[in-house]
């Protein structure tokens, strides 16, 4: 395998946050990426300065990844950051136009920053290279790349949906940052819907040439191959945590606090295309059909805040300690609060035992990627006690697991209904249907594990001509 260099926009977890665990899928999934592969991996510090100086700060981790991070300076962090990924591309992706903001000064900041993480990444990139670009912040890098004569291999992942054409053309020059794409060799999607979008707006926008069986993308007599390539968790890795004394710990302290209850559990950054405040409508419709049962479930919901200089993200807070104070203000007893609210992250080892101490999982986004915490929950269950996860149709993971219903209970996050009735039939659910639906869960969390996602990926990007 040749060598990698990663670039993302985020090379670890945020630690100048304090919140451990919080950093997404994506950047557990690249550790793992690179320790089996060896290379560098670059990125934004997540620092801030007052003016770009661009050297380049290395770190060797202990797990033997070298990181290299430049620090970015306000007006990059504003319009580039919090701008043009986290206000228009990140809620455009996820279908939320009414939430997306089209500002000029946002476009111009993140192809500034683009241009910047080239000429940074430059003189890291060696010519036996594999070069692998991440996510929504950095679409035209590829092509920023290409025209400073790098001719590697490149590869480009998107950790995200996809959206469909009519909603991607609200972009104002859209033609633009998808013709950059296309300088990349390999584009990576989630599953076959985003794959899809994304062929169709080629075909239908771009007047390219598309062959849907193979992925190719031909355009002006370049040929760009785009497959589906579903992430997963590094099982192994996520498995060992499991084997502590910290994970035991954490797993005993919710148990000992729930007592006879039923823990369900959702952890989620604080986001709104995780339909946060639609989970706890549904949890309340529940409590209001079943009164007699707000002493049987406690819902913890784990919700580390996100990106908190975004309005919309002020909002959501703001939204859910309303509803979460809401609930427990009409259903609380002396000795039963219902909802326990946290905005904090957890060490990966603590929610290994949050989740087995949780007998239902909760993971209503209204549109993801994938939702690496799915996975995460079927994978901390006990075999022989498992809990039942309920996943929204509308994460990527549910098109993954394709269990013709037989594994997760499938649900429409926006239904209030749908999931106070699924989770009745979670709380009633018996041990026997428990252990099937797990039984096909697990497999697929185990053998499409973060492993074979870099195989696949880097093995294509190998293989794909230049
Ligand atoms: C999602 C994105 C990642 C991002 C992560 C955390 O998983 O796909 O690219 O790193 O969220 O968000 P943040 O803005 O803190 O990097």
């Amino acid at each position: 395998m040749p060598r990698l260099v990663v670039i993302s926009n985020r090379v670890a977890v945020p630690k100048a946050r304090g919140v451990p665990g919080a950093q997404g899928g994506l950047a557990g999934a690249l550790n793992a990426a690179l320790k089996a592969n060896g290379g560098i991996w670059f990125g934004w510090s997540g620092e801030e300065t007052d003016k770009f100086t661009g050297s380049i700060n290395y770190v060797r981790s202990a797990e033997g990844v070298t990181t290299a991070t430049i620090d970015l300076e306000h007006q990059d962090v504003e319009e580039y950051y919090n701008g043009y990924a986290n206000s228009t591309l990140w809620p455009l992706f996820h279908y939320r136009i009414d939430l997306t903001r089209y500002e000029r000064e946002f476009g111009k900041g993140y192809e500034r920053v683009n241009e910047r993480f080239a000429e940074s990444a430059l003189p890291l990139i060696e010519p036996e290279d594999s070069v692998w670009v991440h996510d929504y912040h950095l679409l035209p890098l590829g092509e920023r790349l290409r025209s400073m004569s790098i001719e590697n291999r490149m590869g480009f992942f998107l950790h995200t949906p996809w959206p469909p054409t009519n909603l991607f053309v609200s972009l104002p020059y859209h033609e633009r940052l998808v013709r950059a794409m296309l300088h990349y060799d390999l584009l990576g999607f989630q599953n076959n819907t985003w794959l899809e979008s994304f062929l169709h707006y080629c075909g239908k926008e771009l007047g390219a040439d598309v062959a849907p069986e193979t992925g190719a993308v031909t355009l002006e007599g370049k040929t760009t191959i785009a497959r589906a390539y579903p992430i997963g968790i590094d099982f192994d890795h996520f498995m060992s945590k499991g084997d502590t004394g910290e994970a035991r710990q954490a797993q005993q302290r919710l148990m000992a606090s729930t007592r006879r209850r039923t823990a369900m559990i959702g952890v989620d950054r604080l986001d709104y295309s995780k339909g946060l405040p639609e989970r706890l409508d549904g949890i309340s419709r529940f409590f209001d059909r079943h009164p007699e049962r707000t002493r049987d479930l406690v819902f913890i919901q784990i919700a580390p805040p996100s990106r908190e200089d975004i309005g919309s993200y002020q909002q959501i807070r703001a939204t859910l300690e309303q509803k979460a104070g809401q609930i427990n203000g009409a259903r609380s007893d002396v000795d039963v609060v219902p909802v326990r609210y946290v905005n904090r992250g957890y060490a990966q080892e603590e929610l290994f035992g949050f989740y087995r101490a949780s007998k239902i999982g909760l993971v209503t986004p209204l549109r993801d990627g994938m939702n690496l915490v799915a996975k995460e929950y079927v994978a901390a269950q006990d075999p022989d006690d498992p809990g039942v996860l309920i996943l929204s149709m509308f994460a990527g993971a549910a098109q993954q697991f394709d269990c013709d219903g037989e594994g997760a209970l499938l649900i429409n996050p926006h239904s209030a209904d749908d999931i106070a009735h699924n989770i009745r039939i979670a709380l009633d659910m018996p041990l026997e249907e428990r252990k099937s639906r797990y039984e096909k869960l697990i497999t697929s969390v185990r053998e499409e594990n973060v492993q074979r996602w870099t195989e696949n990926f880097v093995g294509d990007l190998a293989g794909v001509e230049r």
